[in-house]
This record gives structure tokens, C-alpha cells and sequence, in this order.
């Protein structure tokens, strides 16, 4: 018996599920990673946001438990659903795992209960692919159960906000479905901001991200105007920023990774286009941070020949490939495509990250390098791709003959260091 049932136990629900666990209740989560199943059930965290020092206490008092059968639904009060909604081949929104979750649940649903879903996605989710489904064996939403839409908004690896602190946006299939899972989230976050709809909750959360997306490419687009202006972008980017109102600070770079800002906002292009609309602010800052990596391949082209090397056979040392400082997640990082792009050109590549201990993208596949003096000395060109905190970059430029730095992190050097 458990209060609540979170389905898919990653970067979004282990850290709710310890939340909710630590208010008190008690927490199944349902993955269909057995391994992940497994190392729940040891107090093992895979997840940046839950140590495994904070999870295993949980665990071992009963607070936490996990198993890969979905019939557990029947015994919780409430039903919070965190699974991938990723892009298809073609770029299209690929719900599948939300409805195939929803068609699992659906034959263990009780009436009475409160069904979430937490994972980003379109508006119309979960009124038009949801709802169906969970209705399909006689429970009718928002009479016999409870239906609502809260999109999950943490950022892995930060730590100034959690789970408690993060206002929570919800919407109800009805205003009793909306009472319901205020009442829920209240148990863990401080604020809960209501909004009329499902839908209402769904573009909330797209528009969180597309804000982000567009702003980035924003100054994408400016670090590349500002190279041929020979002008710091960053300089012009940092004094903008002292403006005390209306101007909210981005910071260009090598392209956009992770699972969300690169994929969600096609959620809504997708969307809108059923409804004969553009969405061209989407479609255009996803073209500028798509090139980025392509720009970034070409900056390490320049700059080892300003010092009259080839990019083949050149020794390129990559300084981070995570898709962010401070975390482990290669997914859709633009150090991926930088790879292949080097490797196509001939570089002789090799990457330093501590947080990731080897890459296979393509036909490329490498190990982590010691950050010690051979590594930096021995590499034609140093590129710190994402600037990891512990990384005394500053030692590593006065050691290395030619620094490519994308982030910012480093001082100007006699000519030894471009930057982004
Ligand atoms: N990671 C983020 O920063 C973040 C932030 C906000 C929202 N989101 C959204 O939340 C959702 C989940 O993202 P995530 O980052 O937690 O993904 P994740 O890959 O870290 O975790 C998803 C989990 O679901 C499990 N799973 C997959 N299919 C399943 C199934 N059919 N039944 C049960 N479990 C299944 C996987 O094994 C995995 O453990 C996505 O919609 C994402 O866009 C992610």
C-alpha cells in the first residue's frame, strides 16, 4: 500500500519521490529499467539531485520503494506520471510512452484516485491522449477520478532551488481536479500556482522553455555578429546586464543540450501548425543554436591556423562534454556534434569531464584524459566546451599553447586565447 505511485523513476520523479517521502508519505515508483527498479530498491541514486545518502534512508524505512509492475497503481491514492516525451525520427512529438503508460493504468484504475502528468509535452496532452485512455475500462475523468496536468520544472544539478522551494504550476481536467492535486503538491511545495486548464498547465511549461531557447539564440546570434565586428560578446553581454529592469541576462555558447530546451519547443511548433499557425520564434532560434556546434567547428579551424596548423592530425583537447556545467548528461550535447565534426576534419580528439567518463557518438568513441600537464601541453588546441566548477581553467591556459574558450572562463592571454 503506498499513497502515491510515480511512474518513471529519473531526472524528474526520483527527486519528486523523494520529496513527497520526506513530507511523510509513502512512495512507489514504477520504472521500467529493472536496473534502475533494482538500485532504487538498494538506496542507489543514478540521479544528480538525490544522493544516494539522502535516498537509502528513505528506502529503508519503508518511505521509498520501487518495482517494474504497473497493477502497484491500484494501491496508491494518487498516480504522478514522469516518463520521456521525446522527439521521433522526423521531429515530431512522440507521446507514446505517456499513452502507453495511460493504457497500462487504465485496468488497475480505481475510483477516487488522482492521476498527474508531470512530463512536458503539448497543450492538449492530456485531455486529448490521456484522458481517453484512462477512461477506456468505464471510470469517467473528473467524476469518478481525478485528472490534472503539473509539468515538472527542476533544473538538474541546481541547487538554490528544490523541490519545495520551485513554485508548481497545476491544472484540473475540472475544479475539483484541481482542488485535489493542489492539495497533493501542497504536502511539498511551498506555492502552487492554479491555472484554468490542463492545457493552460501543458503551454506553461512550453513556454518556460521556448523563452529560454529563444533569448539563448538571441545572443548566439550576436557572439557571431560581434566575431565578425571584433567585439567581446561577452563584454557587451555583461555591461547590458547592469541595466537594473528590462533586460534578463543569457550567455551564448556552443549550442543547446539536455533533454528539454532542445527538444520541447518543437512540442509546440508540432502543435501549432494542426492549428495552421508558424511558430517562427521557435523555428529560428532552433536553426541559430543548431549551428552553433557547426560554428564552434570552424572557430577551432581558424584558430589553429592563425597559429599554422590544419585541423588534421591536430591534437584538440575538449574541456567538458556534458551539456551543462556540473552534470553528468550528454544528451543532446553540442560536445557531441563538436566531436563529430572534428573527427570528420581528421583532429586527433580527446576530451577531459569529470562527471562523464567516456563518449561514443558515431563512429567516435573515447575515454575521459587525466587533466594532468601532458594532456593540456601536448594538445595544439585547449576548447573548454562546458566550463565544470573544481576546474582551475586559468592554470590549464597558462599551460596550453592555444585556448579556444567558449565559455568565458578565461583571461585574455598573449594571443594564446580566442573566445566564443
Ligand atoms: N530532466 C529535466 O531536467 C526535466 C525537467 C522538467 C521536465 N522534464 C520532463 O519530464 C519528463 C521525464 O523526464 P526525465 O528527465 O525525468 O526522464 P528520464 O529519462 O530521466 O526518466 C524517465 C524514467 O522513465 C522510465 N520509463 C520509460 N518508459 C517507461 C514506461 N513505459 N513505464 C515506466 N517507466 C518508464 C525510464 O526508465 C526512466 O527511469 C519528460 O517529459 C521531460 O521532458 C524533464
Amino acid at each position: 500500500m503506498s499513497d502515491l505511485a510515480i511512474i518513471g523513476a529519473g531526472y524528474v520523479g526520483l527527486p519528486l519521490a523523494a520529496a513527497f517521502a520526506e513530507a511523510g508519505k509513502r512512495v512507489h515508483c514504477v520504472d521500467a529499467d529493472p536496473e534502475r527498479v533494482a538500485a532504487i530498491g538498494r538506496g542507489e541514486s543514478a540521479i544528480g539531485d538525490v544522493s544516494s545518502a539522502r535516498l537509502a534512508p528513505l528506502v529503508a524505512d519503508g518511505r521509498i520503494s520501487a518495482g517494474g509492475d504497473i497493477a502497484a497503481v491500484a494501491e496508491a491514492d494518487a498516480i504522478l506520471i514522469c516518463v520521456p516525451t521525446p522527439l521521433s525520427e522526423n521531429r515530431e512529438p512522440d507521446v507514446g510512452i505517456v499513452a502507453s503508460v495511460a493504457a497500462s493504468i487504465a485496468p488497475h484504475l480505481r475510483a477516487g484516485q488522482l492521476v498527474v502528468l508531470e512530463s512536458t509535452t503539448y497543450p492538449g496532452t492530456t485531455r486529448e491522449v490521456l484522458q481517453p485512455v484512462l477512461e477506456r475500462d468505464g471510470l469517467v475523468a473528473g467524476q469518478d477520478f481525478h485528472l490534472a496536468m503539473s509539468p515538472e520544472r527542476i533544473d538538474p544539478g541546481r541547487t538554490d532551488f528544490t523541490v519545495r522551494t520551485t513554485p508548481k504550476v497545476v491544472g484540473g481536467l475540472t475544479p475539483a481536479c484541481l482542488e485535489r492535486a493542489v492539495a497533493l503538491y501542497s504536502i511539498c511545495v511551498d506555492r502552487l500556482v492554479p491555472v484554468s486548464s490542463p492545457d493552460a498547465a501543458e503551454l506553461v511549461k512550453l513556454l518556460e522553455n521556448i523563452f529560454r531557447s529563444v533569448n539563448i539564440a538571441l545572443v548566439n546570434e550576436l557572439a557571431m555578429l560581434c566575431d565578425r565586428l571584433s567585439l567581446n560578446v561577452w563584454e557587451v553581454v555583461d555591461a547590458a546586464a547592469t541595466k537594473p529592469y528590462g533586460f534578463m541576462r543569457f550567455s551564448p555558447g556552443p549550442g543547446l543540450g539536455g533533454h528539454c530546451i532542445p527538444i520541447d519547443p518543437f512540442y509546440l511548433s508540432w502543435r501549432a501548425r494542426q492549428f495552421d499557425f508558424q511558430t517562427e520564434f521557435i523555428e529560428l532560434a532552433g536553426k541559430v543554436n543548431t549551428h552553433m556546434p557547426y560554428y564552434c567547428a570552424e572557430r577551432v579551424s581558424r584558430a589553429l591556423n592563425s597559429h599554422r596548423k590544419p585541423v588534421a592530425g591536430s591534437r584538440v583537447l575538449l574541456l567538458g562534454v556534458s551539456y551543462k556545467a556540473d552534470v553528468g548528461d550528454v544528451r543532446e550535447s553540442p560536445a557531441l556534434r563538436l566531436i563529430e565534426l572534428l573527427d570528420e576534419l581528421g583532429a586527433d580528439l580527446a576530451y577531459h569531464d569529470p562527471h562523464v567518463p567516456s563518449v561514443s557518438h558515431g563512429r567516435v568513441e573515447l575515454t575521459s584524459s587525466p587533466l594532468d600537464d601532458g594532456a593540456v601541453a601536448e594538445a595544439d588546441i585547449v576548447c573548454i566546451v562546458t566550463a565544470h566548477s573544481g576546474i582551475d581553467y586559468v592554470e590549464i591556459a597558462e599551460r596550453a599553447k592555444l585556448v579556444l574558450d567558449f565559455r568565458n572562463v578565461v583571461p585574455d592571454g598573449d594571443g594564446r586565447v580566442e573566445r566564443l
